[in-house]
């Protein structure tokens, strides 16, 4: 039987990739042996023996690495020098961003699935990483700005007056975007929204928010319904737009992404300047350089009496939620690939499409397309 190795995550993130009951599953439905990492879901809510009892062994690292066929992490992680045996390590690389992560898997014998590469199509839908993190990010952003305002956020009436439901606005409004709406019409807040893509006004109207559109949008059937890079006065159209939104609103939450480039810079620090005191902008795009001028990547900064929370990963703060999310992910993506591998199908897009690195290879036509 074939051995899956589940590693702790060695850059501190709090999450574990695979939890107690999908390590049940996995021993039971898809007949692996499971060995864990001393202490990888501890951080989660998971001891060692939530993992004994689920049936996994448990390991210190390099008894992981070696007795495994196949090796499951988020982030990349430490190799040995040499790998003797051939294995399979499945994560979550950002190879499109992140071509530096990928160094450690080029050694003879490795084969590397990145999961953010799986492709948004329905069938793909349940292994999709990036739509269970961005989901909860963008719940837990209004969380945080609502935490950080200096006002509150629904409407208030009480004896000694009535306040004003806060107005928050939210820039892109794709599944971060939409969550973060839903959760801020949850709380009471009058929420506008943005987007470059068309079809995102039907989901905000949904959700109750009022959708601004800015005329003239590029759009590309082929990106796979992601956004693409907008011209120059389409973008300085669109700061002229926001920059009024951005003045009234007390919080704002930027999640405006375009794959594999930069987030466009979409809040210009004059905008900034004319928030009230006490406003709030969480920059979930921070990690690509941020929707908002004066953000700083992993820094909570103030500029002339705003808060400006620069984070990529506030799921992070949701380990628990975060962690069920992506073992449920990692789960259909093995299914489906023992699946693909016993019937000898290779052009399955799925698969192929996370498929980065294959025998020390780069094989990845998208990743390579990236790479400078
Ligand atoms: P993302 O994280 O790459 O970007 C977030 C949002 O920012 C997108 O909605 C994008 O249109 C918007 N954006 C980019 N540039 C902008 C600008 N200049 N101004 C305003 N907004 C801007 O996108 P995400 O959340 O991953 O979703 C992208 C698309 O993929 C959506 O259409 C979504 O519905 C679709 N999708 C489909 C899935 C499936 O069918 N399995 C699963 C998940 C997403």
């Amino acid at each position: 039987m074939r051995t899956i190795g589940i590693l702790k995550e060695q850059n501190g993130d709090s999450r574990v990739c695979v939890i107690p009951q999908i390590v049940k599953k996995i021993i039971n439905e898809l007949q692996y042996n499971v060995i864990v990492e001393l202490h990888a879901g501890l951080q989660a809510g998971f001891n060692n023996n939530n993992y004994k009892e689920a049936g996994a062994q448990i390991g210190n690292v390099n008894e992981v690495i070696e007795k495994s066929d196949i090796l499951l992490s988020i982030h990349p992680f430490v190799l040995p020098p040499q790998v003797e045996a051939p294995k399979t390590c499945i994560a979550i690389l950002n190879p499109l961003f992140n071509t530096e992560g990928l160094q450690v898997f080029l050694k003879p014998n490795l084969t590397v699935y990145s999961l953010d590469l799986v492709p948004r199509t329905s069938k793909a839908q349940s292994m999709d990483v990036l739509s269970s993190m961005a989901s909860l990010a963008g719940y837990k952003a209004v969380l945080v700005a609502a935490n950080l305002a200096k006002g509150v956020v629904p409407m208030f009436t009480t004896a000694a007056g009535t306040v004003k439901p806060a107005k928050i606005l939210v820039i892109g409004a794709g599944v971060a975007g939409l969550q973060a709406i839903a959760t801020a019409k949850r709380l009471g807040a009058i929420v506008d929204a943005f987007d470059v893509r068309k079809s995102a006004g039907e989901e905000v109207r949904s959700l109750g928010a009022n959708f601004i559109e800015v005329e003239g949008a590029a759009e590309n059937l082929q990106a796979g319904g992601y956004a693409i890079e907008q011209s120059e006065d389409f973008i300085l159209r669109q700061k002229a737009l926001i920059d009024k939104y951005v003045s009234e609103a007390s919080i704002v939450i930027t999640t405006a992404n375009i794959p594999g480039k930069k987030a466009p810079v979409l809040i210009e620090k004059s905008s900034v300047e004319k928030m009230k005191f006490g406003s709030v902008i969480v920059d979930l795009a921070a990690e690509q350089g941020g929707n908002c001028e004066v953000t700083i990547d992993n820094q909570t900064i103030n500029h002339a009496g705003v808060t400006i929370v620069g984070d990529s990963y506030l799921v992070r703060d949701l380990p628990q939620t975060a962690s069920q999310l992506l073992s449920t992910n990692y789960f259909n993506f093995l299914k489906h690939w023992k699946s693909i591998s016993r019937d000898g199908i290779i052009n399955d897009t799925i698969v192929q499409d996370c498929l980065v690195i294959e025998d020390g290879k780069m094989v990845n036509q998208r990743v390579k397309g990236f790479i400078k």
